[in-house]
């Protein structure tokens, strides 16, 4: 009895890598190093190669008594999603059909799937609610939802059971500092902030300050990482036991500003930070914040680490250690 995580060597990857072996799980973790690292690896036994290679897959699953999956492998930069879409059906939808048809045909039934809020595109209100409608103003966010759709399906063929995580904006780190977050390029608010005080550069951009919003930036509901890691081991204990499938959105439920991120930064790192207001970025919502209610009730989850300046104080501890991140 093993769970496979695909794509765990990646941010979110491997924070819930290391949760499932807190827990003492075994742990068999598939992942192309496109994007992912080694180093963010703190145990299980990593295979390298691609979910598209569906033999590959397949002897995977078969030769490591694989059980459950969560699904984490994916193209997940918004902007270039747009340059290059046929890269994220490829990678995301094609990927997701290969892993799916290759559990099926090994007789795994049980699947968490890394979703997005990137599925709600423009909110119709906000808290967002799962019922909400789905209309994503990227590809990144259309082949997310076509991959939950797929599940539904082969739910419905099958009874494969899914449970797919809809993330707001993740950040933070591990509390011990053993792993963070390293992207490359990377896009995220904090982490940019953070660059610097790293000195790796001289201001942060902020994306429009003529929003309809109190201080004019955008407004985004940031959730620390491992919370998000805690949420995929409820999922799991709740596929264990029999459960339906079912979409969870994860957020904190508390809304930030692009200005008040910035200043929490300046307060954890003593930095001065200067900021340039610059344009709008294209497809920005102006408000994203979770109702995370039907989580909070289905599957008792709830937020342990939900204080901004302890989410930003994690992620500095990560960066002020790794300034150039992982070395593999
Ligand atoms: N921002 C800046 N300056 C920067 C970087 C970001 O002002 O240098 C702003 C953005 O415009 C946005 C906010 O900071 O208003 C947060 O931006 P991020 O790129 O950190 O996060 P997003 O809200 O764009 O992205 C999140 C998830 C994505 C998901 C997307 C859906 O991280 O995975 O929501 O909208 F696709």
């Amino acid at each position: 009895m093993a769970v496979l995580v695909t794509g765990g060597a990646g941010y979110i990857g491997s924070h819930t890598v290391a949760a499932l072996l807190e827990r003492k799980e075994d742990v068999v973790i598939v992942d192309n190093m496109m994007q992912g690292h080694r180093d963010a690896v703190l145990g299980g036994t990593v295979c390298v190669g691609d979910l598209r290679d569906r033999s590959w897959l397949e002897s995977i699953i078969e030769n490591h008594g694989i059980t459950e999956v969560i699904h984490f492998a994916a193209s997940s930069l918004v902007g270039e999603s747009m340059q290059d879409p046929g890269k994220y059906y490829d990678n995301n939808v094609y990927g997701t059909l290969c892993l799916l048809e290759a559990m099926r045909h090994q007789g795994v039934n049980r699947i968490v799937f890394s979703s997005t809020a990137a599925t709600y595109g423009e909110p119709e209100q906000v808290p967002i609610s799962e019922t909400d409608s789905t209309l994503p103003t990227n590809t990144y966010g259309e082949t997310k939802l076509a991959m939950e759709q797929m599940m539904r399906w082969f739910d419905s063929a099958y009874g494969m059971k899914y449970v797919s995580l809809r993330y707001f904006n993740a950040a933070g780190a591990l509390p011990d500092g053993r792993i963070g977050e390293d992207h490359s390029p990377e896009t995220h608010l904090i982490p940019l902030i953070l660059q610097v005080p790293l000195g790796k550069r001289d201001h942060i951009s902020i994306f429009g300050d003529d929003y309809p919003t109190t201080d004019g930036t955008c407004i985004r509901d940031y959730i620390h990482v491992c919370d998000l890691a805690d949420a995929h081991i409820l999922a799991l204990e709740k596929l264990r036991q029999g459960g339906e499938s079912s979409i969870y959105n994860l957020g904190s439920g508390n809304g930030f500003s692009v200005k008040e991120v910035i200043d929490v930064c300046r307060k954890v790192t003593g930095h001065a930070i200067p900021a340039i207001v610059q344009p709008r970025r294209a497809g920005d919502p102006a408000v994203l914040i979770a109702s995370s209610a039907r989580v909070q009730s289905e599957l008792g989850w709830s937020p342990k680490r939900d204080s901004l300046e302890a989410i930003v104080g994690d992620a500095w501890r990560w960066h002020l250690a790794n300034p150039n991140g992982y070395r593999q």
